[in-house]
Order: structure tokens, then C-alpha cells, then sequence
């Protein structure tokens, strides 16, 4: 049985004359999924028109509902920024000739319904700002180079079997990087070469550190969490270090990132990396009420109050 998160709670109500516009974020909202179209159809219409979304990948596979999907968060929210996750790279219809080159027809979408995919400034009338800056991303295998995020787990199946992407995915024969982790972040280096005149929040969909696959005790809130897979390394699957490398160029305040379906809030060496995800319907099973995402999290407020986001996984491992 599965169960279908209750309807989003509005944001917080606040003081008329304090207008200041707020930033934002969720990833994994899988809207093939008819309980996740339902959530995201029961966010308010009226309480983010001011606002901006940083929506982190995982959207779906399915070009149609893609594209219904952003089209119904643009008109949700003033400004939404995007990255495709590895679900959108998904090439199993054949409604493209391989990953990349959907990859490239996601961006087309994104230009048409007024989605951004490049850094986009949120400025106010008083001259406070923020960028906010997407770094496409894939993960780096440990067979594929240092950058990996592999750590070594007992009794796992290293082929991936189990793992959809090494089915429904097709990369073409890499001209300009080795590997699709590589290819990725040089898309991103023209945008982290240049100046920012503001704080900036970067997002990507993949994990950009190891120590965030992990839960912490205060994250777990004394719950005992299983494996439910215990064949499946995450790790081999999860992220590259060079996301963070670039994050770390980019000077940001804060990153967003989604992939695991675990939330996250921490802070390390100055940066806060966030993850607000809404995931899958079976991961809701045991979750008691508080620990349902409700809606997007508010990672930033330019009034300067930065805001409060998630820090309760999302599923039991
Ligand atoms: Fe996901
Ligand atoms: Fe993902």
C-alpha cells in the first residue's frame, strides 16, 4: 500500500509590507507518479507569485509530463530554475536518439516555457540580490576516475544490475569529455569562470560529497535504519567530487542537490548543502506525518532572514 502525502501546507503567512522576494527548493518530485501530480497540483497558486523555485532534477522521463509538469510550476512561482536529473536522461521510449541529445531537447523545452537553466539574478528594488547558479552534473563511477564518490560496501553487486539507468540511458561516443560526469561539468565552467555581483546558490541534481550519503545520529532521531538493498552500493552512483570543486569556485553560500531521497541540512567548511526531495510513494509507507514533505523548502529570503529547510530524511533506509 502506498499513501499519498497530504496536501502542501501554504508557506507561512507574512507581514504585508515586508515583499522581499524568497528563494525556494525540491528535487525529486517524479510526477509520472499520479500521487506526486496530485501534491504538486494541491501547492497554492497564490503564495509563491513573487517567489522563485530551484526544482533540482527528477522531474520524470516522460517528455509530455515534463513539460506539463514545469509548465504548471512556472505559473506557480516568479522565476524557476532547473537542472535535469538522470530520470530525464532516460531514453526508454526512444522519444530521443540517446541521453545527450535529450539532454539538449530538455534545454529547448526549458528556453520555451520561460524556465531558467543558466544563472539567473533574483534582485529586489532595493538593490539586494542573490544568483543562483545550476551546474549540471552526472556521478563518476570508481571505474571512471578519481572523482567518484565510491565508497566500498560489503557484499554488493558491482555490476549495478538493479540500477535503471544502465538500462534505460544511451550515451553517444564522447568527443569533448571522457566520461558523461565530465561532460557535464564543462558545460558548467563558462558560468564558474565569471564574476558574481551577489551571494550565490548553486544547485545541481547529483550529490557533490561523500559524507552526504550518510545519515548523521541527528538526522536518524534515534531511529535504527535498515538496508533495504543490500546489494546496491549507492555510492557508485551518487555524485562527483567535481561538483563540489565547482561549487567551491563559485564561492556559494548554499547548494542544493537531490538524487538520494534522503534530506539533508548541514553545514561544512562554510557552505550549507541542502536536500529537499519528495521522492517516491513506497518511501512514504512508514513516515509519520511530521516527517512528509509538505511543500518546497525556503532556503532564502531577500528580506535577509535566511529561512528554515528540512533536515528530516525523507524514506527509512
Ligand atoms: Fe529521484
Ligand atoms: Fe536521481
Amino acid at each position: 500500500m502506498t499513501r499519498t502525502p497530504p496536501s502542501p501546507l501554504p508557506p507561512p503567512l507574512r507581514d504585508p509590507a515586508e515583499q522581499a522576494p524568497r528563494v525556494w527548493a525540491i528535487s525529486d518530485i517524479h510526477t509520472d507518479i499520479k500521487q506526486n501530480r496530485t501534491w504538486l497540483y494541491a501547492l497554492s497558486k497564490t503564495a509563491y507569485l513573487r517567489d522563485t523555485l530551484i526544482l533540482a532534477g527528477d522531474v520524470c522521463d516522460r517528455l509530455e509530463i515534463l513539460r506539463d509538469t514545469l509548465a504548471h510550476v512556472r505559473s506557480l512561482f516568479s522565476a524557476v530554475c532547473y537542472v535535469p536529473g538522470n530520470h530525464e536522461l532516460w531514453v526508454r521510449r526512444r522519444e530521443s536518439p540517446d541521453s545527450i541529445a535529450k539532454f539538449w531537447q530538455i534545454r529547448r523545452l526549458c528556453q520555451t516555457l520561460g524556465i531558467h537553466t543558466e544563472p539567473f539574478k533574483l534582485s529586489t528594488m532595493s538593490g539586494s540580490g542573490v544568483w543562483i547558479v545550476p551546474l549540471f552534473s552526472w556521478y563518476m563511477q570508481p571505474e571512471e576516475g578519481a572523482g567518484s564518490l565510491f565508497v566500498e560496501k560489503p557484499g554488493e553487486d558491482p555490476t549495478l544490475s538493479m540500477w535503471s539507468d544502465h538500462h534505460f540511458t544511451s550515451w553517444p561516443p564522447m568527443v569533448t569529455a571522457p566520461t558523461a560526469a565530465e561532460f557535464f561539468l564543462g558545460l558548467n565552467e563558462h558560468h564558474v569562470n565569471r564574476a558574481y555581483d551577489a551571494p550565490v546558490i548553486s544547485f545541481s541534481h547529483f550529490l557533490p560529497r561523500t559524507e552526504l550519503i550518510y545519515s548523521t545520529p541527528e538526522e536518524r532521531r534515534g531511529r535504527v535504519l535498515t538496508d533495504p538493498y543490500p546489494q546496491f552500493n549507492f555510492s557508485r552512483v551518487a555524485g562527483c567530487l567535481g561538483i563540489d570543486t565547482q561549487v567551491r569556485r563559485l564561492g556559494a553560500i548554499i547548494h542544493i542537490y537531490g538524487h538520494q531521497h534522503r534530506n539533508r541540512n548541514r553545514v561544512i567548511d562554510g557552505v550549507r548543502y541542502i536536500s529537499h526531495c519528495l521522492g517516491y510513494p513506497r518511501e512514504r509507507q512508514h513516515l509519520s506525518g511530521d516527517q512528509f514533505v509538505q511543500g518546497p523548502a525556503l532556503i532564502y529570503d531577500l528580506s535577509g532572514v535566511q529561512g528554515p529547510a528540512a533536515h528530516r530524511e525523507v524514506r527509512s533506509e
